[in-house]
């Protein structure tokens, strides 16, 4: 089947590694596994990752990547993939698994014709939602949404900074913190990012680093090296920084006076729970808010499309329409 693969991988250089053509099937590891055609698969920086050599061991390859799709079942249901996948004898919080692994880790990706996974790991799409939208859920608005609403437990009426307003992980948590009623800053490296980051719904735009307003209750972070020093001194006592990843760098300073003196939280979260992807798809239906789309790319342009990501050159989602020619 055709699919977007891991053939080597180059920290460097990681899309000298991707190969977009045929695999075979992988099939079904375990009896309960179900097939998925998948209609659309969005892109993500752990794509980049796993080309680079970070969280995918070199013996695992050839590995089809991609962790979001949306597509059909044999029987003719339309569902969006859980990318989260548990042991086989784990309860309770799938990403609380020591063992747990995300589609393109241990398991071929969704950047293929065809996707297995867990029956367990698929919720019914919604028919408010398209393919291009759905797609967007299970990797970075799910841990948007987590990251909001779990991780940094904000409320209507507080105030989030969240950086690197460009990114898909970013973009989502802007639109779902507006939303939800909170008071939404963002830092961008770009003013065109941050232009577009307040038409997306931010109240304020600033450079990274800059002097804010007023202290927030929480900060969203997936930069990492160079915010974390900013996002520590933006919080108020007893503001948390929740972070999902480390685009930049991750080893910043910790400031560990600053941590203990202002009784700092810095949570750390992972994707989200199955009950947490139906309650964003639920939340997106009953705001009428959407995932925002760079573009919309075919499989055979992965490589251009995941350049652009590199050079962090988009807004929001790159997604992948499996249906086009
Ligand atoms: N833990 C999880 O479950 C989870 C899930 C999804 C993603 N992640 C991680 O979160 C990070 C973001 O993912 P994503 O898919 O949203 O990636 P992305 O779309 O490529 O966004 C990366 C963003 O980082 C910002 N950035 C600011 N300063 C940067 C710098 N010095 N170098 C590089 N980037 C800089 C950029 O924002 P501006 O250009 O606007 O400044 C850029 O848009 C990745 O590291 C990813 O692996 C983790």
């Amino acid at each position: 089947m055709l699919c977007a693969y891991a053939q080597s991988q180059d920290p460097a250089d990681p899309l000298a590694g991707l190969v977009v053509g045929e695999l075979p099937d992988p099939g079904a590891p375990y009896p309960d596994w179900v097939p998925v055609q998948v209609r659309a698969a969005a892109l993500n920086h752990h794509d980049l990752w796993s080309l680079r050599g970070v969280g995918l061991p070199v013996d695992r390859l050839p590995m089809i990547l991609g962790t979001d799709a949306a597509g059909v079942l044999d029987d003719g249901t339309e569902v969006i993939v859980h990318s989260v996948i548990p042991s086989r004898d784990w309860h309770g919080d799938e990403t609380l698994d020591p063992r747990r692994t995300l589609l393109s880790e241990l398991h071929p990706g969704t950047l293929a014709e065809r996707v297995w996974v867990p029956a367990g790991n698929v919720v019914p799409k919604a028919p408010e939602l398209t393919w291009t939208e759905a797609a967007c859920l299970p990797t970075a608005y799910l841990t948007a949404y987590r990251l909001l609403f779990d991780a940094a437990a904000l409320r209507p009426g507080g105030t989030v900074l969240i950086q690197g307003a460009g990114g898909g992980v970013a973009s989502a948590a802007t639109v779902l913190a507006r939303a939800a009623g909170l008071r939404v800053w963002v830092t961008s490296r770009s003013a065109a990012k941050r232009d577009r980051a307040r038409e997306l719904g931010a109240h304020e735009a600033f450079e990274p680093g800059a002097r804010l307003p007023d202290q927030v209750d929480a900060v969203v972070e997936t930069v990492g090296e160079a915010t974390w020093s900013h996002s520590l001194r933006a919080l108020r006592p007893g503001g948390t920084v929740a972070v999902a990843g480390a685009t930049s760098g991750a080893m910043p300073p910790a400031d560990l006076n600053r941590v203990f003196f202002r009784s700092l939280r810095v949570v750390g979260t992972t994707m989200g729970t199955r009950e947490q992807l139906v309650a964003l798809q639920q939340m997106l239906v009953a705001t009428g808010v959407r995932p925002v789309v760079d573009d919309v790319v075919r499989l055979a342009d992965v490589g251009p499309a995941l350049g652009r990501m590199a050079s962090g050159d988009v807004v929001g989602k790159l997604v992948v329409d499996l249906a086009a020619a």
